[in-house]
């Protein structure tokens, strides 16, 4: 600790520290303008000086000088306020006054620092700015007139979200913020940009004029898409949630969110949303009476054992997973999946056997304290994208290595000297199993492997993975492979990170214990920087695992549709999921649910699948309702209603609740209630309750008992004349509740397949020609992408839309043989 004087007060800071850190964390208040905290120190505005008297009195920048022993500061002597006073008159020069109708009123930093320092006149005078105002977009509007140069939105934009769409252009008084050759803004639309800026003069379009952000009611909550488990704070007025209020302190991401956090909750207040229930009468869905619909239900499932099932999204509370399970059991089944069923295998098997626990030993927070990054496909940005910040920044900021074993390329391979090895699709099981022959043929492997049960087996099964037998179905050559392995291996710490989701059928139980056992060979687990972090894809996709809301002594999701199908499943409960879009092989799915006696779905939208039941229930959004969500790294986190419910709707809690009630078992009063139970009976989460988990949650802790598993592995054959077609996420979408957000739907708003350059030539294909794809089990058209990351005979395409969607041709398999005609 360093000691130093500020304003007569006698303080200590940590070594290292700036003059504004060490007055920051000892109560002392200095203003800023252009500094963040989660950026690097840049020093442009002057709104931070400070006197050190050991420098003769010189006012220098508090936010990039280092501090010394014994230094004495003076933060707000005459002369500093005169200085302070002078750099705002001066910002003022040319900046409209137009805070009456400017959306950042209230809440402005240059509007705050003129009030305090009471710059009510002027003493210079000039021409205000007449830059063009951007609104090429719906979501960002740009007025440079307003910009103050802190280079905050062009700092975060590539510091941290490594896009670079902004920088600074032009010289002197001409300098301002642009975009590439001044054109409009066309990036992630992450809104990193627009939460950093101190003025007006980047504005989140969907709120502008809604609302003053002093008359809005903050509610802190988690983001409801992946599985990141973001913390944001819900804006709301009038029973609307209007925006999403940036604090910078909230969360491990520092209150940073993607496109999804940011610009995705529209669909809350959405006018689609169901608000009624619903009761199919002559054949057609009509309004009911939340009575008439439950009594329906009940009767239905009444008894209904083995042939009832249910369905239900990764989406739910835990405590509205816990109480569909037992919904479940009152009424004899043991049927209940969420998600395709193997969505989740990775954890519930792979895991499971591996590590002894349905979960990932690591955290989001290992990532920057890891020496090297082993991302499983590249689509882990796409899926995960605040995750993909903090790969990013620990690339940039902390220098950690980042391999990547892809069937792409993808954002992350611009990172600096990231390398990406890009396989043949379907071949990343054999890859990591290459991988580890490498690292036992080497020697590399820890000294505590061979004392891991499985060990003898592994060591026999690797025998045919020799990176040269590997190299030709991989398409990779032995030495990127030895290579990648001796990278690992050598990595004081090292984390290895993949996404699982409906999408990425490949990302299953055996990709888990492979690379599993390069963990365990190598003794990487167990301390900080180091483990396999496995990103489920939806909020609560850990919590449904956590919860045991998968297929242990009943039909898996695949099973109970073939049981819809044969008849065997003749009442199907589906809360939340939308199979139709989201399920593999949508012919397949719609039959199933044609023929099922009965279908009830509870849903906030008329989605595909709603449209084909017979009860359909309106269901509150997690903007409505109380309960808990558990993210990738198994924080376990309590959200609050931020609004009343809308419509008639009701929370699955309760609608679960009420249903247990008519089955004659008995229903638990409140979410509180069943956390209670969760806590007394989950591995991971005793002790935990509300207040305990506060506003940052609490992790549940992960016991491993390591296991090696010798992982299958298929091998994909190539199809003649034909294109690789993989499945995967779009980076502005998740799942398929994502269609009803505004944000997400401008940037991408349908379906397409993405193709490489050299194939787009071959077959005489321009961007955004309609395609036809077409597989063995059926066809689709697709808007064309033809994009420098696709390798030749690869073809991508995005999972998440009801209009032309993939699963029309996707039947499950990682790898899906497809022709493409214009
Ligand atoms: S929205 Fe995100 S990607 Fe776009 S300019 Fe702003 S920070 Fe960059
Ligand atoms: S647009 Fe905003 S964040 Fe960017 S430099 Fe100008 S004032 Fe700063
Ligand atoms: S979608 Fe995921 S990454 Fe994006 S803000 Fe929400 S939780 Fe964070
Ligand atoms: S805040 Fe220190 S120079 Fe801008």
């Amino acid at each position: 600790m360093v000691n130093l004087t500020i304003d007569d007060k006698q303080v200590t800071a940590p070594k290292n520290s700036t003059i504004y850190d060490a007055a920051r964390i000892n109560g002392i208040k200095i203003p800023i303008l252009c500094h963040d905290k989660k950026l690097k120190p840049f020093g442009a505005c002057r709104m931070c000086l400070v006197e050190v008297e050991q420098m003769r009195g010189r006012q220098v920048p508090a936010c990039t000088t280092p501090i010394t022993e014994g230094m004495i500061i003076r933060t707000s002597t005459p002369d500093i306020i005169k200085a302070r006073k002078m750099v705002l008159e001066l910002l003022l020069l040319n900046h409209p006054i137009d805070c009456p109708v400017c959306d950042k009123g209230g809440d402005c930093d240059l509007q705050n620092l003129t009030y305090e320092y009471k710059v009510n006149a002027n003493r210079f005078s000039d021409e205000k700015f007449h830059h063009a105002i951007d609104y090429s977009n719906p979501l960002i509007e740009r007025d440079m007139n307003r910009c103050v140069l802190c280079g905050k939105c062009a700092r975060i934009c590539d510091e941290i979200v490594s896009f670079g769409a902004l920088t600074f252009i032009s010289r002197g008084i001409e300098t301002k913020i642009g975009c590439e050759f001044e054109g409009s803004l066309n990036c992630e639309f992450c809104g990193s940009c627009v939460s950093v800026c101190p003025v007006g003069s980047l504005l989140a379009r969907p709120f502008k004029f809604k609302a003053r952000f002093w008359a809005l009611t903050n509610q802190k909550s988690v983001c409801g898409y992946c599985g990141t488990g973001c913390n944001l704070t819900l804006g709301v007025k009038d029973n609307k949630v209007l925006t999403t209020v940036y604090d910078e302190n909230q969360g491990f991401h520092n209150g940073q969110l993607c496109c999804r956090g940011r610009f995705g909750y529209q669909f809350i207040n959405s006018d689609k949303r169901l608000t009624t229930p619903l009761v199919r009468k002559n054949g057609t869905l009509t309004e009911a009476s939340w009575d008439e619909a439950l009594e329906l239900v009940a009767a239905r499932l009444k008894g209904a054992g083995s042939s009832a099932a249910a369905l239900a999204t990764p989406r739910l509370t835990n405590e509205e997973l816990v109480l569909f399970k037992r919904l479940m059991e009152t009424a004899g089944s043991a049927n209940y999946d969420h998600s395709a069923g193997y969505a989740h295998a990775a954890l519930t098997e792979g895991f499971a056997k591996s590590f002894g626990a349905a979960a990932s030993p690591a955290t989001i927070l290992d990532i920057q304290k890891s020496d090297l990054l082993l991302v499983i496909k590249t689509d882990s940005y796409e899926t995960h994208p605040v995750i993909g910040f903090e790969i990013n920044m620990a690339v940039k900021n902390k220098g950690v290595k980042l391999n990547i074993l892809s069937d792409k390329r993808g954002k992350l391979s611009k990172l600096p000297d990231a390398q990406t090895l890009v396989h043949t699709p379907g071949s990343e099981v054999a890859v990591i199993n290459a991988l580890a022959k490498t690292i036992l043929d080497d020697k590399l492997a820890a000294g505590t492997a061979a004392a891991i049960p499985g060990y003898a087996d592994l060591e026999k099964a690797l025998a045919g993975f020799t990176p040269e037998a590997v190299a030709g179905q991989s398409g990779l050559s032995s030495d990127a492979i030895k290579r990648l392995a001796r990278d690992y291996a050598a990595a004081e710490k090292a984390l290895i990170l993949f996404p699982i989701g409906n999408a990425y059928p490949g990302h299953n139980a055996d990709l888990a214990s492979a690379v599993a056992n390069l963990a365990l060979l190598t003794g990487k687990l167990g301390t900080e920087g180091s483990g396999v972090l496995c990103m489920a894809e939806k909020n609560n996709s850990q919590g449904a695992v956590d919860m045991g809301f998968y297929a242990t002594r009943g039909l898996n999701a695949g099973q109970i549709m073939d049981g819809c199908a044969s008849g065997a499943v003749k009442t199907l409960f589906v809360a939340g999921e939308n199979p139709v879009v989201s399920y593999p092989n949508r012919a397949a799915i719609s039959a199933a649910l044609d023929k099922v006696e009965f279908l009830v779905v509870s849903d906030l939208f008329m989605t595909e699948t709603a449209a084909m039941a017979d009860v359909v229930l309106p269901a509150c959004s997690f903007a409505e309702k109380e309960g808990t969500f558990t993210s990738v790294d198994r924080r376990v986190q309590h959200i609050k209603p931020a609004i009343g419910k809308i419509g008639q709707s009701r929370t699955d809690f309760e609608i679960f609740g009420q249903l247990i009630a008519k089955l004659g078992g008995q229903a638990p009063a409140t979410p509180a209630t069943v956390f209670g139970e969760i806590a007394a009976s989950t591995p991971g989460y005793a002790g935990m309750s509300y207040a305990s988990l506060g506003e940052t949650g609490a992790f549940a802790q992960v016991a491993v008992t390591a296991a090696f598993v010798v992982p299958r592995t298929v091998a994909v054959e190539p199809a003649a004349g034909k294109l690789a077609l993989v499945t995967g996420s779009a980076l502005y979408h998740n799942g398929t509740q994502s269609q009803f957000g505004e944000g997400p739907m401008y940037v991408c708003p349908e379906g397409y397949v993405e193709l490489s350059r050299t194939d787009a030539a071959r077959l005489k294909i321009q961007e955004n020609d309609l395609l036809n794809v077409a597989s063995a089990i059926g066809s689709t058209k697709l808007k064309a992408r033809i994009t420098p990351r696709m390798p030749e005979g690869v073809l991508f395409s995005p999972y998440h839309f009801g209009a032309a969607g993939v699963n029309q041709v996707w039947g499950g398999a990682p790898v899906t043989w497809v022709t493409v005609t214009k």
